[in-house]
């Protein structure tokens, strides 16, 4: 009898571990900070770039990121890609997985605007 609680304990130890393990992998893919993507907009591309509707400051080098978002050709996939990439006329800023994935949701939430 005694046996049989004690293993039931250790399943049970087992599934517990096992859980928050697959929780903790779930945590690595972490939702976009949308707010975060507009703060290292305005600090690092809004220089070239008009990074929100509206905005009047930049040149006219540079696309507007509303104008990135609405190209049937801009998917969260190129965009990442551009920015994984260094690029002639713009700097490269090495981000991180994280800092891209927020810039990209950012640049993304302006089609609709
Ligand atoms: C020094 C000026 C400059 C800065 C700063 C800059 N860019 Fe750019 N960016 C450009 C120029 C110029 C282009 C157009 C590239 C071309 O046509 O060759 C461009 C193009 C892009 C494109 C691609 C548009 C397309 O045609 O697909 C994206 C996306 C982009 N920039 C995002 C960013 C982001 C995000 C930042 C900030 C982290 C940033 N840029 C900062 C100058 C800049």
């Amino acid at each position: 009898m005694r046996v049989v609680r004690i293993c039931s304990l250790a399943a049970g130890l087992f599934l517990a571990l096992g859980l928050s393990m697959s929780r903790a992998a779930d945590l690595s893919v972490r939702t976009p900070d949308l707010a975060d993507g507009k703060a290292m907009a305005e600090k690092w591309c809004s220089h070239c770039h008009m990074i929100s509707p509206g905005d009047k400051r930049a040149g006219d080098a540079a696309p507007s990121f509303t104008a990135i978002a609405r190209m049937p050709s801009t998917t969260e996939m190129s965009l990442r890609a551009f920015l994984q990439t260094p690029h002639v006329r713009m700097p490269d800023y090495h981000l991180s997985r994280d800092e891209s994935a927020d810039l990209v949701a950012y640049i993304l939430s302006l089609r609709d605007k």
